[in-house]
């Protein structure tokens, strides 16, 4: 069984948890995921693994919740045990000696993140990162992204902490003052890694974008992740969850998010009344 070691609650709706898993530990490499289920009839949920200690065999996962097994799940608490957890799942993230390198996380992207941008500095990369959120309590991780990163930019849509604006535009500004970006991380909002996209484009830096595809069996079975990447059929599970974002087909992707919207909130929405009616 899969024993919460330490929850927090960070903010409103976002969670980190620290996960007894000594076998997950072991193998899992950044930019690889979990699946799991809270209980036996619960649905099965990716998350993107944030930190790993492979001595003390545990996996941190940071999650908002969204819908009824992240509303579980944060109802969950330490000494509980999770039904189910499976992985480490998808490919790694290539980490190599680049060069200059940027690591952008946006929101909840920020966890998931931090380990490839760890990575990369310890394979002696020079890694600038950007981090950004809507506001400033949800700027996450930042001391930690400090020392797992050469340089680390921050930003708030609103202005509430150290600068006003995206994502998107802090890295314009590091484009066109660095010459040499050699690869550019994306992970946050599918709409973010987008604009990402759109961004370094005109200066023709490679942009690897960790796709959050709709997942169900994570094996690559039942077809419900799949992205057309340069006018192929890929599987996020087993071909991802990293694609060459100027290849992706973001219009397609950006739909099939919305496609299950509908149905996350009335599955919410059945399942808040049955606690209401639980008393
Ligand atoms: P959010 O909507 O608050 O956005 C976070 C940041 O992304 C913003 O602060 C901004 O800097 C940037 N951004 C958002 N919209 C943008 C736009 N149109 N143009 C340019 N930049 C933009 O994020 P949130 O509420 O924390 O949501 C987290 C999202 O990240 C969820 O959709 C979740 O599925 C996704 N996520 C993805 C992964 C992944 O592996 N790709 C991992 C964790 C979370
Ligand atoms: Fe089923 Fe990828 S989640 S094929």
């Amino acid at each position: 069984m899969y024993e919460i070691l330490r929850r927090e609650k960070w903010q409103d709706v976002l969670y980190s948890m620290w996960l007894k898993a000594p076998h997950i530990a072991r193998a899992a490499q950044p930019g690889q995921f979990v699946i799991l289920m809270t209980d036996e009839k619960g649905e099965r949920i990716p998350l993107t693994i944030a930190d790993i200690d492979r001595e003390e065999g545990w996996i941190q996962i940071v999650f908002q919740i969204v819908g009824k097994t992240t509303t579980k799940l944060a109802q969950m608490n330490e000494g509980d045990e999770l039904y189910a957890f499976v992985g480490p799942l998808g490919k790694p993230s290539e980490i190599d000696k680049y060069g200059t390198v940027v690591t952008i996380g946006g929101g909840t992207g920020i966890a998931c993140v931090y380990p490839i941008t760890k990575a990369l500095k310890e394979a002696g990369n020079r890694v600038i990162t950007i981090i950004g959120a809507r506001t400033k309590d949800l700027i996450i991780m930042e001391d930690e992204m400090r020392k797992a990163s050469t340089e680390l930019l921050v930003t708030t849509d609103d202005g509430s902490y150290v600068r006003k604006g995206f994502v998107t535009d802090v890295l314009d500004e590091v484009l066109q003052r660095e010459k040499n970006v050699r690869k550019v991380w994306a992970v946050g909002p599918a709409i973010m890694m987008k604009v990402i996209c759109d961004v370094t484009k005109p200066y023709n830096v490679e942009t690897i974008a960790c796709l959050n595809a709709v997942m169900v069996d994570g094996t690559g079975m039942c077809g419900s992740c799949r992205v057309t990447v340069d006018g192929e059929t890929k599987l996020t599970c087993v071909d991802g969850p990293e694609f060459n974002g100027h290849l992706v087909d973001w219009p397609e992707f950006l739909n099939r998010l919305l496609k299950y919207d509908q149905q996350e909130k009335q599955s919410l929405e059945i399942y808040n009344e049955s606690l209401e009616a639980e008393g």
